[in-house]
């Protein structure tokens, strides 16, 4: 194990912690921050569910999710068996007072076995209609009363509009302090969003070229294979929009938009990322029409088989008008960004599973070359692919090597494969950082009100007009035919995920 700087020692406590995200997701990372020698000798991780489970039997179900899910395959039996032993469940109803009193007594265990008060990490991985019921009992145990010590980690969905949001936070900020409540984005613990602050802070070279004198539009784009599986039930009480503009895709925009950070403090970043939020210019019920795409898909092929139309899709409403679609054009009123489209888009069931950022440079101001090269191939272009590809692009155009004037799109890149073999989940980088208590990539209360104010009028808007042409694309396809019009009226299309691969074709070969 690399000698690491451990965490203090930790009782985990998991609010669901019978549900998929804990399987999938919580116990995998743990388990690799373990091996990785990261967690502290002193250690513990109770699940808490409405199951009934012997400690045993739990171990047993993570084990199962572990060896399915984990990104370096089945774990180690011998790694395991140690592993487990710091795994325990207790049972208990969501309103029951005899279950956190339990809990109380099980913390304190620890802390008498360990001779010290341990830090504690409550994660509330349930639906918001649970979270007063458990942040009121862990405030009246006085359980997670330290406030150096004790954290509140609260999952997604943070409420279902800005008024459920603002409720949430006087339900979490009535009972702790802000500097324990930890609201994750798992798209902020992603190793290329990451490197977005590295790329544009640590490098002299681009920042003078970062604004709206240099840059024509900005791109982000998460577009997924994946229908909604079997998560109906929730996703048509959320939609895209809701699901996924709200916070990660807005949380993009903020890592590209925002100023330069004086300092890596956790407020500081929030700060700066919060300005960018009150810098996205509000829509009225007009411009809505106007600068949002809506779109659900139908019935359709995607890698050669067939797939079901959202309406059909298990906990689906037949007539749905839930949006699994919504692109948008944004502007932000400030200095640096004045006049410059992000255009934001995401869909289920397209094309193919990519995300990326496009920033397109301005042209030339005068082109000595006649040609131009295809829209997709235009020089001055710097993609960050974010998943599953994990590379930074800029193409740029070269003359081809001969004895004419021919022109080529050319690319650097920086490719994450040839810095490392082993790239940490998310959910390992933000739980470690709530382990040790750096709140910087968590969600402060003002951002995700900010980021409410922005989608609130599109919300409302949608809501309040029935979309007559959903289904409006199919399954496999890169989403509805006005999504192409949107971004066409200001002579820009979206960026595909076909890169150049160095090798010239058609179009791409341009003569002067
Ligand atoms: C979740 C959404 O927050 O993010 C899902 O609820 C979506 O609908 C998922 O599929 C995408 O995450 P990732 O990391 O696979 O891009």
């Amino acid at each position: 194990m690399k000698a690491v700087k451990k965490a203090a020692p930790t009782v985990v406590v998991i609010f669901g912690g019978t549900g998929d995200l804990t399987k999938r997701k919580l116990l995998p990372a743990f388990y690799h921050l373990y091996i990785a020698g990261w967690l502290p000798e002193e250690f513990a991780i109770i699940g808490m569910g409405r199951s009934s489970f012997t400690d045993e039997k739990y171990q047993a179900k993570l084990y199962e999710g572990l060896t399915e899910f984990s990104r370096t395959g089945p774990p180690e039996e011998e790694i395991w068996e140690t592993f487990q032993g710091n795994i325990s469940y207790l049972q208990s109803e969501i309103n029951d007072a005899g279950a956190y009193q339990k809990l109380s007594e099980k913390l304190d265990s620890f802390d008498q076995a360990w001779g010290t008060r341990a830090n504690r990490l409550f994660y509330l991985s349930i639906a918001p209609q649970f979270i007063q019921a458990v942040t009121t009992h862990l405030h009246e145990t006085g359980i997670a009363a330290d406030v150096q010590r004790d954290r509140i980690i609260v999952e997604k969905p943070f409420g279902k509009d800005l008024e459920s949001a603002r409720y949430l936070n006087h339900l979490l900020t009535k009972n702790f302090q802000e500097s324990q409540i930890y609201r994750i984005d798992h798209y902020l613990g992603k190793e290329t969003v990451q490197n977005i602050l590295a790329f544009r802070f640590a490098n002299a070279l681009f920042e003078p070229l970062w604004n709206r004198n240099y840059i024509d539009f900005v791109q982000i784009s998460v577009a997924e294979q994946v229908g909604v599986e079997d998560r109906g039930g929730y996703y048509e009480g959320a939609g895209a929009l809701r699901d996924m503009i709200q916070n990660h895709l807005l949380q993009l925009l903020c890592m590209v938009a925002m100023e330069p950070p004086v300092s890596f403090e956790a407020e500081e970043i929030r700060n700066r990322k919060a300005d960018v939020l009150r810098a996205v210019r509000r829509f009225t019920p007009d411009q809505v029409n106007k600068s949002a795409v809506r779109g659900q898909y139908g019935p359709g092929w995607l890698q050669g088989k067939k797939v079901p139309g959202y309406r059909e899709e298990e906990g689906v409403d037949p007539q749905s008008n839930t949006e699994t679609y919504a692109a948008i054009k944004f502007y932000l009123d400030n200095w640096r960004w004045q006049g410059v489209p992000f255009y934001l888009r995401t869909g289920k069931r397209m094309q193919e599973k990519t995300s990326s950022i496009t920033i397109q440079f301005r042209p030339v101001p005068h082109s000595t070359f006649s040609a131009t090269m295809s829209e997709n191939l235009l020089p001055n272009r710097l993609t960050i692919n974010i998943q599953p590809q994990m590379d930074i692009r800029l193409r740029f155009t070269a003359k081809r090597t001969g004895l004419e004037m021919e022109l080529t799109p050319a690319e650097m890149v920086f490719d994450y494969d040839t810095c490392s073999t082993q790239t940490p989940e998310a959910y390992e980088t933000l739980l470690l950082d709530a382990l040790q208590g750096d709140a910087t990539l968590f969600m402060r209360s003002d951002q995700v009100e900010a980021a409410w104010e922005v989608i609130t009028p599109i919300l409302e808007t949608w809501e309040s007009r029935t979309p007559l042409e959903f289904p409006n694309y199919s399954a496999g396809m890169w989403g509805p035919e006005n999504a192409e019009a949107l971004i066409a009226r200001e002579g820009h299309t979206w960026a595909v995920s076909t890169f150049y691969d160095g090798k010239p074709k058609g179009k791409e070969k341009e003569k002067v």
